[in-house]
């Protein structure tokens, strides 16, 4: 059975995004595969933040996890177990400054003030390639943004290999929807829907309400033309074709099916299709999640359980990679 690991930054509530770029993906892969789910809490720290706020917002994201279908004993918060720190710090002499200077999502985030970020945002890849392959993971579910860190980590890998001259780590695949892999901003179709988005409006998060999903998505930005009948009438029109990606990867069927039904219209009964979609799927998850955060304690329990099972995996590898690199015992 493959091993598959992903993680998610426990930043904030998340979103639509990510539940079609990532979530949904991971509890369908749970069905035949040997999962592994971390809220990535050390990888929170690389932009500023606020402790409470942190621990507000793991819990936050397990209980949103759990309620998207989950298997509790999956889901554990990285700082826990300890591999993620140790092969990080291995992989920080693997990695060279080189292929980190290409990292297109460092550019993005630090913009023109670079001198003034944390190192940490600066070699975060190679923590995540740790914590990949700190399981021996060979597939990971992200969204089409995590791309060039995945190819990363199989150069973090192959040098690792090459240069303590084994055959240690494995390939990673990374597995990328093929539909919404990248869902965009419901105020800017150029604009990929994040987490750190100032405006509310931009994004669907998993804990709305019936009455915010359908008020964020009558605001959404359109044109003024009605929807084409076929995928290629959507080129050049970004916030039309963000709506009907997302109304296709919900409803499990291809742009053009979608477009079949609404060609030819306007955006009002398209619309309306569209918010009720996302709430009979959605709103089931919002309610859940604020059943589970209502238990703390129960929360705190299943991570704890999380971080045990991962530990006896990744406990191991790690041992065996800090043989290979020469550290005693
Ligand atoms: P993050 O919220 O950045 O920790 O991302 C967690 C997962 O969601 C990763 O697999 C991302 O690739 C995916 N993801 C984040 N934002 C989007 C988006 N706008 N569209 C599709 N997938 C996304
Ligand atoms: N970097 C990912 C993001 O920002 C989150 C992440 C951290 C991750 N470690 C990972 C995803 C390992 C997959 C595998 O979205």
């Amino acid at each position: 059975m493959k091993r598959v690991f992903s993680g998610i930054q426990p930043t904030g509530i998340p979103h639509l995004g990510n539940y079609l770029g990532a979530i949904r993906n991971w509890a369908t892969l749970q069905a035949d595969h040997d999962c592994v789910f971390c809220l990535v809490d050390m990888h929170s720290l690389t932009m500023p933040w606020e402790p409470e706020t942190l621990r507000q917002q793991t819990l936050g994201s397990a209980a949103c996890l759990l309620a998207a279908g989950i298997e509790p004993t999956r889901l554990y918060n990285q700082s826990a177990v300890s591999a993620h720190a140790r092969l990080g710090w291995i992989f920080n002499c693997v990695s060279r400054l080189g292929w980190l200077n290409r990292m297109t999502q460092f550019k993005d985030k630090a913009g023109k003030n670079r001198e003034n970020h944390s190192a940490g945002l600066y070699v975060y890849p190679n923590l995540m390639a740790a914590d990949i392959l700190a399981f021996h993971a060979t597939r990971v579910p992200v969204g089409d943004d995590q791309r060039q860190h995945i190819e990363l980590a199989n150069d973090i890998a192959q040098k690792f290999n090459h240069d303590m001259g084994t055959d240690f780590f494995p390939e990673i695949e990374a597995f990328i929807p093929p539909a919404a892999a990248r869902v965009m901003s419901l105020r800017d179709g150029t604009k990929k829907m994040s987490k750190s988005d100032p405006s509310e409006q931009s994004r669907i998060t998993l804990t709305d309400t019936p009455d915010e999903i359908a008020l964020k998505i009558r605001r959404a930005r359109t044109d003024s033309e009605a929807l084409p009948s076929e995928a290629a009438g959507l080129e050049g029109r970004a916030e039309a074709r963000n709506l009907v990606a997302i109304y296709a990867a919900m409803a499990d069927e291809s742009i053009d099916a979608t477009l079949q039904r609404f060609g030819g219209e306007g955006f009002g009964p398209f619309k309306t299709a569209l918010a009720d979609l996302l709430v009979e799927s959605l709103g089931p998850v919002a309610l859940e999640t604020r059943r589970l955060l209502e238990n703390e304690d129960h929360l705190l329990s299943v991570l704890r359980q999380g971080a045990d099972r991962a530990r006896s995996i990744s406990e191991p590898i790690v041992q065996e990679a800090e043989r290979l690199v020469g550290f005693l015992r």
